[in-house]
């Protein structure tokens, strides 16, 4: 049986959780607590100082269990083939991972970076089988082409955990935590009809600067945003790859803005870093973007970044992908590792964003959308 570090922290975690919340506890409980605190300094710190010995003696002793767990190859290995650092979203999601598991909760991470590189993907899923790690955690930077080595994975009695994107040509995974893109993309469309009706504006000519082609997010926000567009007649000018990255947004937009110019009205970048790239295009061209302006820009993520900018007016609305999907795996391997058998499809909770003047009541299929005010907290909140 592996050694798991965590459960205990978390099990510490959830007690003193517990006991802090203390929903039905009496106040006179809390009030004899503060009343017993110590009345002077001096007995106060003479109280503290054996407590931080206490907690230091404790990081020593889960220190020496770490290292005796890896002395003893009792960690669990877990290999994780990382799309590539593109975003602040795939920065956050790389951090995650690490976070969740590391030494001190009971793993042992091979994490490969695969600069958005396919066959560097399947590559480093294929080192993680030659090490032979316990459980192999993916994000296919496309949808297709994974049946072969998702069949390796299975005959050499791997897990596969599949996180974010979607893999559509194979189901040799245990389990997938991510987002809903389609329901993402959906939600941008019909916020921007609420939107737009709101505004008096009666004619859509929307440039779509699109995320890396064939990966689900890229698939599930386009074939959202379009439904709705087709649905209410509008017309999408152009939609051309930003690479979910700064650099692709800005060319994109650089090419609109002289492809385009005075023709556009709404421009969907379908990451917040592609909208950053794209609206140093439009200052440069002198377009003006943000609620009031000629353009209402619409992004995807939410990133703290992303947020600043419709705090400050630039975008007019941000529709969130959560990137911190690893605690989710992470009860994933756990049940693996108790035999039990996790659910198949795990979907993130994601919130969609704007400034109060731009919050208007919209629907998918019929189910009311609860849209996010935008304020520093939320800011601060965010990943
Ligand atoms: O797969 C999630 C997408 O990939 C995020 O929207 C984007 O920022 C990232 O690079």
């Amino acid at each position: 049986m592996k050694k798991r570090l965590l459960g205990l922290f978390l099990t510490m975690t959830m007690a003193v959780s517990l006991a802090a919340c203390g929903g039905s506890k009496p106040a006179e409980t809390t009030a004899a607590a503060t009343t017993a605190a110590p009345a002077t300094e001096a007995a106060k710190a003479e109280t503290e100082a054996p407590k931080a010995e206490t907690e230091a003696a404790k990081e020593t002793e889960a220190a020496k269990e770490t290292e005796a767990a890896k002395a003893d190859g009792k960690l669990i290995k877990v290999g994780f083939a990382q799309v590539g650092h593109e975003s602040d979203w795939r920065t956050a999601s790389t951090k995650s991972c690490q976070t969740v598991f590391s030494e001190a909760n009971g793993y042992e991470l091979s994490f490969v970076d695969c600069d958005n590189d396919e066959a560097a993907q399947k590559e480093a899923v294929r080192s993680f089988i030659e090490q032979e790690v316990d459980y192999i955690i993916i994000d296919p930077i496309i949808a297709t082409g994974w049946n072969t080595v998702l069949t390796e994975c299975e005959e050499a009695g791997i897990p596969v955990v599949i996180i974010d994107r979607t893999v559509d040509d194979s189901d040799k995974y245990v389990a997938w935590v991510g987002s809903n893109f389609k329901t993402e993309g959906l939600a941008a469309g019909e916020w921007l009809k609420a939107y737009a009706d709101k505004m008096g504006i009666s004619e859509i000519n929307a440039l779509v600067i699109s995320g890396s082609t064939g990966a689900s997010a890229q698939i599930g926000r386009s074939d959202g945003f379009n439904e709705v567009a087709e649905k209410y007649g509008w017309n999408i000018l152009d939609e051309q790859t930003g690479d979910f990255t700064e650099a692709g947004g800005q060319q994109v937009m650089e090419n609109y803005c002289k492809s385009y110019e005075g023709k556009f009205n709404v421009v969907v970048c379908q990451n917040d870093n592609e909208a950053f790239g794209a609206m140093t295009a439009m200052d440069n061209a002198g377009v003006k973007y943000g609620p009031g302006s000629d353009v209402i820009l619409i992004s995807f993520d939410a990133c703290t970044a992303g947020l600043k900018d419709v705090q400050a007016g630039k975008i007019t609305a941000d529709f969130e992908c959560n990137p911190l999907a690893a605690p989710f795996v992470e009860e994933v391997l756990q049940k693996l590792e108790a035999g039990e058998t996790p659910e198949k499809e795990v979907y993130m909770v994601e919130h969609w964003y704007a400034l109060p003047d731009q919050i208007v009541p919209f629907e998918i299929d019929g189910v009311a959308q609860e849209m996010t005010e935008v304020t520093d907290a939320v800011i601060e909140a965010q990943y």
